[in-house]
């Protein structure tokens, strides 16, 4: 991450799941949040496609990874309305996800978005003319590095023990193994009866974490990987225990079968798991 600026990937993933939203490859994926939250330049893009849709909305070097990141969306959507009713959403990371906008349900749900202040600075600017579907939205400027969670959520109105929904979407393959212990031990000791966490991790090909040179070059390697023994045993040191564990494999099968997708298509981001926790 370079601190005083945006995060790349976070636009870089609000710009896929805009133009996925064109045309949707995976059923239930929608995401009409996404393009007023782009940078001006990118926000063009998307409207010259939508001038000539084609048949696929997607460059065809990141169709694959557009695809991947909606299904993404849809099994995270999917684990947040199933958990559904709880009192506080809290997301970290959060970047340019419009759920406070655009999930239904959450009309109860304080949403409590956990970002560096750079990206925060440009989401708070493009949403402010928008209602969100949520009861309140609450913007924490934070560093997972070198911050503390749980003062920083003190500082913000967070009820300690109520019932909360965690989510953490693209985040924990650009921290250190360490960094995700802690966070997922501070957040467990903030979390009442009844509370979930969903998050995304990187797996590991051949018993390696895959590396990308391309993320390096932007500024945000990848830190850490686990095996699926691994995750299990990281979130149960902290406290958490896994309900679910998939991969896109399962996603495709359950969702889109026969869908033409492949890990060749998708590049290093196929190894990207969804895990989902219950405390205690
Ligand atoms: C790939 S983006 C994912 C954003 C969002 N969750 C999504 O899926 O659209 C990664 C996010 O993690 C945030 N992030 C990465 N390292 C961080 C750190 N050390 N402290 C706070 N935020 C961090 C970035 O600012 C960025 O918004």
């Amino acid at each position: 991450m370079r601190k005083h600026r945006a995060s790349n990937t976070a636009k870089m993933v609000a710009y896929q799941r805009a133009l996925g939203n064109l045309i949707p490859a995976v059923p239930g994926y929608s995401d009409p949040v996404a393009e007023q939250m782009l940078p001006k330049k990118w926000k063009k893009k998307v409207e010259k496609v939508k001038e000539r849709l084609p048949a696929s909305p997607f460059p065809f070097w990141f169709r694959g990874m557009g695809i991947f990141n909606q299904f993404r969306t849809v099994v995270l959507d999917n684990a947040i309305t199933s958990g559904l009713p709880f009192e506080q959403l809290v997301i970290l990371g959060a970047g340019f996800d419009g759920r406070a906008w655009r999930l239904p349900g959450l009309g109860n749900t304080s949403v409590f978005e956990l970002d560096h202040p750079a990206t925060q600075a440009i989401k708070r600017q493009r949403t402010q003319q928008r209602k969100p579907i949520a009861k309140e939205i609450h913007f924490v400027g934070i560093d997972f590095t070198s911050d503390d969670l749980s003062s920083k959520l003190d500082e913000t109105g967070f009820g300690r023990n109520g019932k909360t929904f965690w989510l953490w979407e693209g985040v924990t393959m650009y921290l250190k193994p360490k960094e995700v212990s802690a966070t997922l031990s501070s957040i467990a000791e903030l979390s009442g009866r009844g509370s979930k966490l969903a998050f995304t991790y990187m797996g590991k090909k051949d018993g390696k974490v895959p590396a990308s040179i391309f993320l390096r070059l932007i500024g945000e390697p990848i830190r850490s990987g686990y095996s699926n023994k691994e995750i299990t045993e990281v979130a149960y040191e902290s406290e958490w225990r896994l309900a679910e564990n998939t991969g896109i494999e399962d996603w495709i099968r359950d969702l889109s079968p026969g869908l033409d997708l492949t890990e060749r298509k998708v590049g290093m981001q196929w190894h990207e798991r969804i895990a989902v926790a219950v405390k205690g």
